[in-house]
């Protein structure tokens, strides 16, 4: 107790000095700062929304939750109920389509603070909790500049969505301008890309900010080309995505996405639309290629590199568990581990799913390979499963096209359901038989308690160097990306929070043991990672913040868990405000430490 205490005084001191100087500096970004809220004397006026919403031609949106149809309370004091539409909202509510078409519901639903529950009963209160407050429908770069010079002059939180998809919660928040870029969506096809400081010539695709993965494919097939893009087909390519890195059907081949970038146009903090590329702002061309989404500036477009289209073969299998075979499955999963190396080497992408009900692959896809061959690579894990005396499904098939082996993938995009935690496996693991075997044992105690997946590529290959883009170094060296999903309770949020906190203390920790120093991918991991500068960011921090610094020296951009935003706190109540810091020391944290 006295040591305790002892310990105690000194971040107290350095806590009242740290108040002391929060009192005198009061800059924007400053110690202790809070952005804006409704009723603080700088909230911006009903004239002053009038006059952003002249700026951009009638295209502010006042912002109301998805789910007021299920409410009689509504934030103006009119009754909002509407059974029926309530009802058409909740047998729709878990599909991406549902929130898509929204200026504001994220697709996470519990990073709205559960403000708005579509499954309570009407009698329950909805407001807009983490809901941004306004969005911009955005259409060109002058409406993204609008809104930087609006929460810059009234100190307001920014917030960028896109699809809204963002697993972390970093395409809502609340008090927030949000600028919404689905709808800025031009594209166009350049047969020769020819750039001085490029080493790329070849054909490329130029896509506005709201482009999404499936308009991007098929746009591209339609100039017999394809693009590296992700597996939803309502993921934004050239939002969050290939900002985030952006794992695709074709990284085996090409590389994650970040590495097709070619050029990018974006309004920065300074409100300025720029370039940057190879020959003009390289540092902010680096960042954005993997540094992460909502960080260093609103994109308008991205051209990337295209690749032409080609032949596909796919394969699914499927084996269910039925109490008696878990042994036999989890023993067939080392042998289909170790066979992911060849299999990712001949430019396969393999996604596959461990779960309480059994295992699956779906699908193995390779570019410019025939079924035949692609049976060879999984014929050791379909004898292993023979000689085990597993009852399985399999079946491969040939695709002339892109389009047509991506039609084959079943559609299973329910969003808003499952809280989410994730982890980079490196190749290593399943190189000598001791090691595979500690995979499968953490494979087998994660899957038995959670819905596990695994998305396996090689990306090693892609780049001259781990460093030539800002995506996480440890990309290079991975094996899968696996996903552990825990599914939300919408009547009892206390188990949704519960669910969550096991991802993150009980289920993750499985996995990093076998993964000591090892990573997260920022777009699929959990937000509560407790070390997310190094686990999403690895050797790249630094240097992202550095960027960060100087491209948006006032954090106009936070979004959680991106680069710089541990200086800031969402606190409970919507506030965003800078953590207490003094000498780089964070007070909260120095306080829930020692006192
Ligand atoms: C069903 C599903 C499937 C997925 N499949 C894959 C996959 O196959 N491969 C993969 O790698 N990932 C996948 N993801 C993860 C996906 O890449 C991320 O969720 C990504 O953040 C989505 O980007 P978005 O722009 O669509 O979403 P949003 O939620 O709108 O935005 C995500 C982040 O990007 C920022 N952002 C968006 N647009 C811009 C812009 N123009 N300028 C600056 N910042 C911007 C936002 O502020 C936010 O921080 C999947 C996610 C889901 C839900
Ligand atoms: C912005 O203007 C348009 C068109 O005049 C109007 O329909 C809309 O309600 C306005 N938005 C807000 C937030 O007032
Ligand atoms: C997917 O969502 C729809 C619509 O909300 C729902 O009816 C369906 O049961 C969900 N499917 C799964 C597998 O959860
Ligand atoms: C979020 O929820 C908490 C707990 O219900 C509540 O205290 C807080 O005011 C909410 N914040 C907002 C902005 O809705
Ligand atoms: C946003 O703008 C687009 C046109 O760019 C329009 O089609 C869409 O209906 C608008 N959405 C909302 C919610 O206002
Ligand atoms: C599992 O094993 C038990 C005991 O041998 C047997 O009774 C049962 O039928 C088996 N279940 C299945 C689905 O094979
Ligand atoms: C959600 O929680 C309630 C109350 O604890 C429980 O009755 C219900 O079965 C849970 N629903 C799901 C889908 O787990």
């Amino acid at each position: 107790m006295t040591a305790r205490w002892s310990i105690g005084l000194v971040p107290l001191t350095v806590l009242i000095v740290a108040v002391a100087v929060g009192v005198r500096n009061s800059n924007y970004g400053d110690v202790g700062q809070c952005r804006s809220i409704p009723g603080d004397p700088s909230w911006p006026s009903e004239d002053d929304w009038n006059g952003l919403n002249r700026t951009v031609q009638g295209k502010l949106i006042a912002n109301i939750p998805l789910a007021a149809p299920c409410h009689h309370s509504s934030l103006d004091g009119t009754d909002t109920y509407d059974q029926e539409k309530c009802d058409a909202l909740r047998d729709t509510w878990f599909f991406p389509e549902t929130h898509l078409v929204s200026p504001s519901s994220p697709m996470a639903y519990q990073f709205t603070n559960n403000s708005c529950n579509p499954f309570l009963d009407p009698d329950s209160p909805c407001g807009l909790g983490y809901h941004a407050e306004y969005t911009i429908n955005a259409t060109s770069a002058s409406d993204l500049q609008a809104a930087i010079r609006f929460v810059k002059r009234h100190n307001i939180r920014l917030v960028i969505r896109n699809t809204g998809h963002d697993y972390l919660g970093k395409s809502t928040g609340a008090y927030a301008l949000a600028v919404w870029t689905r709808h800025m969506k031009s594209m166009e096809h350049i047969p020769k890309y020819e750039f001085p400081q490029s080493d790329y010539q070849g054909p490329a695709l130029k896509m506005g900010a709201g482009i999404e993965n499936i308009e991007a494919y098929k746009f591209a097939s339609s100039h017999g080309l394809m693009v590296v893009g992700g597996n939803c087909p309502n993921v934004g390519l050239a939002g969050g995505y290939i900002q985030g890195g952006g794992i695709s059907i074709l990284s085996s081949k090409y590389g994650l996405a970040a590495d097709q970038a070619l050029s990018w146009e974006v309004v920065t903090a300074s409100g300025d639309l720029i370039t940057a590329s190879p020959a003009e702002n390289t540092d902010l061309f680096w960042a954005l290629r993997g540094g992460g989404g909502g960080t260093f500036g609103i994109v308008v477009s991205v051209t990337v590199k295209a690749h032409p289209d080609t032949f596909f073969s796919a394969a699914y299998m499927n084996v269910f568990n039925d109490g008696n075979n878990t042994d036999a499955i989890y023993s067939s999963l080392g042998t289909f581990f170790q066979s992911l190396p060849s299999l990712v080497d001949a430019g396969a992408w393999v996604v596959w799913v461990a779960a309480p009900f059994g295992f699956m692959i779906i699908p193995a896809m390779v570019a410019g390979l025939h079924a035949a061959e692609l049976d060879g690579y999984l014929q050791p894990t379909r004898e292993k499963m023979d000689q085990l005396g597993l009852q399985y499904q399999y079946s491969s098939a040939d695709y002339p096209g892109f389009i047509e082996s991506y039609n084959s993938i079943p559609p299973m995009w329910n969003v808003s359901d499952f809280t989410m935690g994730g982890r980079l496996m490196p190749r290593e693991l399943v190189q000598d038989q001791d090691s595979t075997d500690a995979l499968v044992n953490a494979v087998r105690t994660v899957s038995s308690q959670a819905l596990m997946s695994g998305v396996s590529f090689n990306v090693a290959n892609a780049v001259s160097s781990p460093s030539d883009v800002a995506a996480n170094p440890y990309f290079r060296k991975t094996l899968f990306s696996a996903v552990v999903g825990a599914p939300l309770n919408y009547t009892d949020w206390a188990a949704t929070k519960a669910a969550q906190d096991q991802i993150t203390y009980k289920l993750l920790p499985e996995l990093k043991a076998i993964t000591p120093n090892g990573a997260g991918y920022l777009s699929e991991a959990d937000f509560q990672e407790p070390d997310f500068k190094t686990t999403f960011y690895g050797a790249h921090y630094e240097k992202l913040l550095a960027i960060k610094q100087k491209y948006d020296p006032d954090d106009i951009f936070y979004a959680k868990t991106a680069v710089g935003s541990d200086r800031w706190d969402e606190r409970v109540d919507g506030r965003l405000c800078t953590k207490p810091s003094i000498w780089g020391f964070d007070v909260p944290d120095l306080i829930r430490r020692y006192v």
